[in-house]
């Protein structure tokens, strides 16, 4: 149970506290609020980027990204399908492995697609890197890529999100479908941990 002497934001209550698996919070980087009206400014974006027939599938990266899929696609104002990405995770550990391994990917056709990839964060950029590859194999239209959080620590990425929720601090995050050892994904807001 985290040490509530640890906290340092008024909304956390025993409530929040109950819900994390051991490891201590730090501080509230990101409040519900402040997520929300991102995610909305972002989805405006989205829609106004795209023609009014392109083919649009959102794919979201499993499992960090399904809070954030969640409510991004909600105002996304125009026609799209939905489908979803599985990578091997990291497991219990608060450092990139630098493997990424395709579990589940979308069965439908990607050629000739616009391909909206959204991530929840980029860290090392090896996750992206990885699979903007495997899907540029696949000829889609175009493919885009939608990040909550980016850390700016990658080099060289052979492609840049073109939308970013939050230039992050290099902390290690949770919440918001973000997890420690599959902790805290279920928290409405992001918050450091002592990783
Ligand atoms: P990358 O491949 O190093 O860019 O890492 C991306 C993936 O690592 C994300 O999809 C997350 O699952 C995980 N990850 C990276 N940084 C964090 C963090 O601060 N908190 C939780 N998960 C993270
Ligand atoms: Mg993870």
């Amino acid at each position: 149970m985290a040490d509530p002497a640890q906290i340092d934001w008024p909304e956390a209550t025993g409530a929040w506290l109950a819900r994390g698996g051991g490891t201590r919070l730090r501080s509230m980087v990101y409040s519900a609020e402040v997520i929300q009206e991102r995610v909305r400014a972002m989805a405006e974006e989205i829609t106004a980027h795209y023609e009014p027939d392109d083919d649009l599938l959102v794919l979201g990266l499993l499992k960090g990204s399904f809070i954030f899929m969640a409510d991004l696609v909600r105002w996304i104002e125009r026609p799209i399908h939905v489908d979803f990405l599985v990578a091997s995770s990291y497991g219990a550990e608060v450092r990139s492995s630098g493997a990424v391994k395709l579990l589940y990917d979308p069965a439908g056709p990607i050629e000739g697609r616009h391909i909206l990839l959204v991530e929840d964060i980029i860290d090392s950029g090896t996750t992206i890197e990885r699979l903007a590859d495997s899907l540029r194999t696949r000829r889609p239209a175009s493919l885009e890529i939608c990040a909550l959080l980016h850390k700016h620590i990658a080099i060289d990425l052979s492609i840049e999100p073109r939308w970013v929720g939050f230039d992050a601090p290099s902390d290690f995050l949770v919440g918001y479908g973000l997890d420690h050892a599959e902790d805290y994904r279920h928290l409405p807001f992001v918050a450091s941990i002592h990783g």
